[in-house]
C-alpha cells in the first residue's frame, strides 16, 4: 500500500521516528532484563536506530525488519559504519519470514498501527517465545473526533484506523497476548537527550511535496495535541 507519509519518513531517513525518540526506548529497556544471550526483533525499524542502540548496549542478537527498502538500506549503512552485526530483514510484520518461538524481545515502536493488526498481532505471537515479551509504543486515540477529523487524521498518515487504549488492551488480548500492562510516559521529555537522539539520513532530490508532508505532520501534531496520543503496551503470552 502507499503511504505518503511513510514514504517521507523514508525519505528523509528520520531515525527514532516514534513518540518519545531514542530517550523514551531506552527507558523502556531500561527496565527490562536483557543481555548478550537474548535474541530481539526491532520490527518496523525504520532506519535502524533503535536496533543499532540494542546492539551496541546490550550486546545481543538483534534482528531489525522492515517492508520499506529504502529505510531497510539506510540501516544497513548505519550498522555498517557502526561495524554491528545485526541481521537485516526485508518483510511485512503481517507475514514474518522467521519461524516460530525465535525471539525474546519483539520491539515495535510505532508500526502496528501502519499495518493490519488482525495480521501482525497473531504473527507477533507466534514468533516470540512461550515466555517472550512484546513492547510495543502506539499512536492512541484520547478523545472522541468528529467524523471529518478522524477522516483526516487516517487519510493523512494512511492508518487502516485509529484506537483508543482499552481498544489496542482487546485486540492484544484477542490475538493471544494475556499479560497487558500499559504505560503513558509521563516524563517530561529532555530536549537535551532528545536533540542527541534525532538523527537523519536524507536522500538525494527530494520532491517538494515531502517537504509539505512534513509541514503538515507538524501542524496535525499541534492541532490534535488533544487527541491523539500514545501508550507503552508491555504484552506477553
Ligand atoms: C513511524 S515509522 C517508525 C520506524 C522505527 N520504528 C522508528 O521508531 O524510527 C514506521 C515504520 O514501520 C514500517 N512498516 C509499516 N508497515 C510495516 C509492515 N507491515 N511490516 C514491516 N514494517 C512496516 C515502515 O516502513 C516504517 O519504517
Amino acid at each position: 500500500m502507499n503511504n505518503n507519509y511513510l514514504d517521507c519518513l523514508a525519505l528523509f531517513g528520520v531515525g527514532g521516528a516514534h513518540p518519545g525518540g531514542l530517550p523514551l526506548t531506552k527507558r523502556i529497556l531500561s527496565k527490562e532484563e536483557i543481555d548478550e544471550t537474548k535474541s530481539i526483533l526491532d520490527a518496523g525499524c525504520g532506519t535502524g536506530q533503535t536496533s543499532a542502540y540494542i546492539s551496541k548496549k546490550y550486546q545481543c542478537h538483534v534482528t531489525s525488519l522492515d517492508c520499506n527498502k529504502m529505510m531497510l538500506d539506510k540501516a544497513r549503512k548505519r550498522y555498517l559504519s557502526l561495524q554491528l552485526p545485526i541481521e537485516v530483514k526485508h518483510g511485512s510484520t503481517e507475514n514474518l519470514p522467521f519461524d516460530k518461538g525465535l525471539f525474546d524481545f519483539i520491539l515495535s515502536e510505532s508500526v502496528i498501527s501502519f499495518t493490519d493488526v488482525s495480521l501482525t498481532l497473531p504473527e507477533f505471537n507466534r514468533v516470540l517465545k512461550p515466555n517472550g515479551v512484546l513492547l510495543a509504543i502506539e499512536m492512541v486515540q484520547e478523545k472522541p473526533t468528529t467524523e471529518g477529523e478522524r477522516t483526516t487524521l487516517i487519510n493523512f498518515y494512511g492508518v487502516p484506523q485509529l484506537l483508543t487504549e482499552s481498544e489496542w488492551c482487546n485486540l492484544f488480548k484477542k490475538f493471544g497476548f494475556k499479560h497487558v500492562h500499559v504505560e503513558e510516559d509521563m516524563q517530561p521529555i529532555d530536549e537535551m537527550d532528545l536533540e542527541l537522539g534525532a538523527d537523519f539520513a536524507l536522500s538525494e532530490d527530494i520532491d517538494g511535496k515531502y517537504f509539505e508532508i512534513l509541514e503538515k505532520h507538524e501542524q496535525l501534531t499541534e492541532d490534535y495535541k488533544e487527541v491523539l496520543g500514545f501508550r507503552i503496551f508491555r504484552c506477553c503470552k
